[in-house]
């Protein structure tokens, strides 16, 4: 895995995604990604928006480039993230859209399902995302409509 973008990452889960958040934490840390895991840290049921809003926060506030968060089907997770003005939080289970999320959309978030991927999937998903380079272009002029929209909303 080569990644372009940066060596660090932010990730977390809810109770759904807590196990495939540390798989995927541990598989990061053996290619020398950075990790900074902000939990959940057990089974115990929480809710995903918060973990969303601390991962969304953190990225704005240029603590890493990029995240990850892991829920049952990364849904809520992607629902909640995309809130955040400037977060561009990508769901998805298959690495062709995780590598064109970053190359089109600049995407700054990655979120998966443990519901929905097994692991060697979610690996092959993570790099794809991170091996991905956004290429800007005509691709930058629609992110800047996106960017209008969030100012009138
Ligand atoms: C938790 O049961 C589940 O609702 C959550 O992990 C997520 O899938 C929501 O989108």
């Amino acid at each position: 895995m080569s990644v372009n973008v940066s060596n660090k990452v932010i990730i977390a889960a809810d109770h759904a995604g807590y196990e495939l958040k540390n798989e995927i934490a541990d598989y990061l840390r053996s290619k020398k990604v950075d990790v900074i895991d902000l939990g959940t840290h057990s089974s115990d049921s929480v809710d995903y928006p918060d973990y969303a809003a601390d991962v969304s926060k953190k990225i704005l506030a240029g603590e890493a480039p990029l995240g990850i968060l892991v829920c049952g089907t990364g849904v809520g997770m992607s629902i909640a993230a995309n809130k955040f003005d400037g977060i561009r939080a990508a769901v998805v289970s298959e690495s062709f859209s995780a590598q064109m999320s970053r190359e089109h959309n600049n995407s700054n978030i990655l979120c998966f399902g443990s519901r929905v991927v097994d692991l060697p999937k979610a690996k092959t998903i993570v790099d794809a995302w991170l091996g991905a380079t956004f290429q800007g272009g005509r691709h930058e002029n629609r992110l800047q409509k996106i960017k209008k929209i969030e100012e009138i909303c």
